[in-house]
């Protein structure tokens, strides 16, 4: 790829910015306040803010192989404390995505090297759910599946976030679980049911003021 052209598309979309605003960038520069705190994969293929059709300045935006909150990742752990206090998103989104190459290699009998701990996280999403996945004979749906359980259970490790359960008890903090489906374009919303997530896991990660 030719690097020069970033900047002549860098170029060109300014000019499509200030084309009905000139004064699009100064507004921008005032500040942030998204709604909404997207925690994703790094897939080169999912576009948080183009597959959602959003502008500058409204997602707050976390990325990592395969969208794994993890508790002493201090970077994921830092960007939802930020957004969750500071920035009062009312929506956090944790959104896998289908052909997930590191929930695929989370699902292989294979030394990675320095990739092992980090898809250890999924392993132990894989090993929570061993019965309903064992279950699924088709290896396709059953990869699909452990997406999906990744992003519910990557979900509830938000919920064990101090400053999320803080939240809930403030304002009405939601949690969603969506998959975007990179064959069709689709971004599906799970519908998982965090309220009951958040009853069922309370009683263990309750952190009180
Ligand atoms: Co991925």
């Amino acid at each position: 790829m030719d690097l020069n052209k970033i900047f002549e598309n860098n170029e060109k979309w300014i000019a499509s910015k200030t084309k009905d605003n000139p004064n699009y960038f100064v507004d921008l520069n005032k500040g942030q306040k998204p709604d909404v705190l997207y925690i994703g994969c790094s897939d080169s293929r999912v576009t948080a803010e183009d597959i959602m059709g959003l502008q500058p300045g409204e997602l707050f935006v976390h990325r990592n192989v395969a969208n794994v909150v993890n508790a002493i990742d201090m970077n994921a752990q830092t960007v939802i404390n930020y957004a969750v206090t500071n920035l009062e998103v009312n929506h956090v989104v944790v959104c896998g995505h289908y052909s997930c190459g590191g929930v695929k290699a989370a699902m292989e009998a294979k030394d990675l090297g320095i990739l092992n701990p980090w898809l250890r996280n999924i392993r132990d999403v894989y090993r929570t759910h061993k019965k309903e996945l064992n279950a699924i004979e088709d290896e396709h749906k059953r990869y699909d599946r452990l997406v999906e359980l990744n992003v519910k259970e990557q979900a509830i490790n938000v919920i064990k976030l101090a400053s999320v359960q803080r939240a809930f008890r403030k304002r009405d903090l939601k949690i969603h679980g969506w998959v975007f489906d990179i064959k069709t374009g689709k971004l599906i919303d799970l519908n998982i049911d965090f309220a009951k997530a958040l009853e069922e896991i309370m009683e263990i990660y309750r952190l009180e003021d």
